[in-house]
């Protein structure tokens, strides 16, 4: 062997060396962050970390027969702990005096007198009590307790008519574990739609969204009281109905409490439109975005999961805005990169907001000019419109109204669909302008 090959073998070698020790420490590497488990470096946490558990329901203390968030304290202590936390979020902003315009809009119904943003779901059941909303019926009780939806499934649709204050008695708890589990949570977290209007409306379509999302629907969605039995329903039998065009024409095609076609909630005293009054359809909004095509559910950006010292790890039930949880943010990464996912949710919301304001004062003035238009009519000054011609006009309104709420009260203000906010908000544009141009009255 010559001075060279041996040099050239040496080198070779050591290469080779060099590059098993690379890769095995590569390895090694791996494997200690592997069963170190080493989380903020594996990224984070996701469903297959939790153990579920399989364990007898706990004696129920409710009157009711509702195993109650007590009564599960003591088997599922940190879940328990993390609903309560949802007494954290207590802020309220009044949306009456951020947006002065909402008084004319919702002129002659109660959330012209009394609007608040929506807060912690430990509140839901205090706030229903506080509001200046005039609530004659039970009804309303529907979205805020689970001794509510046991009182329908116990008594069926009669419950719906109690008397608010008949029925407010026999509530003990806010949004709770049998709101969204039954009486049996325990049985592997398994959702349980405890709200009946839900599989009523949906029958077996319920079947295509995510538990995780419809336990959700059950409140966070449009809905309406039937003009029979005054009963909660949504305005749909499927996702595809859920949009805002097919809920107007929904609306549009049944009876109201007059036994004439097309339902409304009020009759507003100025203009004599029969108004809509959306409700937060969050569901709706959601299920037509970008997030629940790739199969997210409302769970994935509003329960983080989370881990115990004692390594128990579980869906907190602390329900807030992703942007103020660590924990969520850090599960947007693995779509949005290093986006700041605060910074362009808040660019979006603003641009969206923004919008809103627009179209909100655009749609007082186009009441204020339908209003004097009425007056005028019924004053019969000279060249007033004929009740046909302000009916067309009322048509308009009416529906501008109804876009343009669909997007105002959907609580995300534009995050959870911006397209769809947007969409909302130019058609009740464009039917303004149509009604202006019939009232003669420049845009
Ligand atoms: C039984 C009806 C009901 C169910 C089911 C329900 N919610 Fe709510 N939720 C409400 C009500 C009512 C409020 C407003 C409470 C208040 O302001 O008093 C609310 C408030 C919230 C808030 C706080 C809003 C804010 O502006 O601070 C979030 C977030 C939220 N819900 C998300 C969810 C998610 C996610 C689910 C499903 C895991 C869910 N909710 C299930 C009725 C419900
Ligand atoms: C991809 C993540 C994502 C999913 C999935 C999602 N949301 Fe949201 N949600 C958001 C963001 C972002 C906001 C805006 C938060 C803010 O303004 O601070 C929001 C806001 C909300 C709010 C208002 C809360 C507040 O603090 O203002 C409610 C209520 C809500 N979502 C309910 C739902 C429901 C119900 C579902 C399922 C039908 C759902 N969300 C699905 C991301 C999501
Ligand atoms: C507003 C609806 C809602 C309420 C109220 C609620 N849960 Fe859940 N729960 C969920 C959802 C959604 C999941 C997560 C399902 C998923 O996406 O995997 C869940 C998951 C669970 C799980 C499975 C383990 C885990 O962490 O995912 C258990 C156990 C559980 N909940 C118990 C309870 C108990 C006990 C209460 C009352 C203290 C309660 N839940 C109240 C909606 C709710
Ligand atoms: C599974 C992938 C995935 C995850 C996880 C995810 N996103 Fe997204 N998100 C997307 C995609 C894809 C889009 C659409 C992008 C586009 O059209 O430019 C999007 C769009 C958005 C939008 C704009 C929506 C609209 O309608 O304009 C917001 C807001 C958003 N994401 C917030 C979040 C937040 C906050 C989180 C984490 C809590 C999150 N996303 C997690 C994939 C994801």
């Amino acid at each position: 062997m010559d001075k060279k090959t041996i040099i050239w073998k040496v080198v070779c070698s050591l290469l080779i060396i060099a590059a098993a020790v690379l890769l095995l420490s590569g390895v090694l590497n791996g494997n200690t962050m592997y069963h170190l488990g080493n989380r903020s470096e594996l990224g984070p946490l996701t469903r297959s970390d939790i153990q579920y558990l399989t364990v007898e329901a706990p004696a129920a203390s409710s009157k009711d027969g509702t195993v109650n968030a007590a009564d599960w304290e003591s088997v599922f202590p940190y879940i328990a702990k993390s609903m309560k936390a949802n007494a954290e979020n207590d802020k309220v902003v009044d949306y009456l005096t951020q947006d002065p315009y909402l008084v004319n809009l919702y002129e002659g119904y109660g959330f012209a007198r009394d609007y608040g943003s929506a807060r912690g779901h430990e509140f839901c059941l205090t706030d229903v009590g506080k509001t200046e909303r005039p609530h004659p019926m039970a009804n309303c009780l529907t979205c805020k307790t689970p001794n509510f939806a046991k009182l329908v499934n116990d008594d069926g649709v009669q419950a719906y008519k109690y008397t608010f204050d008949e029925a407010m008695e026999r509530m003990e708890e806010s949004v709770s574990c049998y709101t969204c589990h039954g009486n049996d949570a325990g049985n592997k977290g398994q959702i349980t739609i405890t709200h009946s209007y839900v599989n009523k409306a949906l029958g077996a379509n319920a079947e295509s969204i995510s538990p995780s999302t419809l336990s959700c629907g059950q409140c966070h969605i449009e809905y309406y009281f039937t003009v029979a039995d005054a009963e909660t329903m949504m305005p749909y039998d499927s996702m595809e109905a859920m949009t805002p065009e097919a809920i107007l024409a929904y609306y549009d095609s049944i009876q109201n409490k007059d036994g004439e076609l097309g339902f409304y909630d009020w009759i507003q005293p100025s203009t004599g439109a029969h108004m809509l009054k959306a409700q937060h359809p969050e569901m709706e909004t959601y299920l037509s975005g970008k997030h629940a095509a790739m199969g997210m559910s409302c769970a994935d950006c509003h329960m983080p999961i989370v881990q115990e010292e004692d390594g128990t790890v579980y869906h907190s039930h602390f329900i807030d805005s992703p942007l103020k949880d660590d924990t969520l943010l850090s599960t947007c990464v693995q779509c949005h990169g290093d986006t700041d996912m605060v910074e362009m949710v808040h660019k979006l919301q603003d641009r969206i907001t923004a919008r809103e304001t627009e179209i909100g004062n655009k749609l007082s003035a186009f009441k204020d000019g339908l209003a004097d238009a009425v007056k005028a009519a019924e004053e019969g000054a000279p060249g007033a419109k004929t009740e046909d011609e302000l009916n067309a006009i009322r048509k308009l309104y009416r529906e501008a109204q109804w876009f343009f709420d669909f997007d105002y009260v959907e609580n995300a203000e534009g995050a959870h669909n911006s397209e769809l906010a947007t969409r909302c908000l130019d058609t009740a544009e464009r039917k303004i302008a149509d009604g202006m141009a019939l009232l003669g009255i420049e845009n």
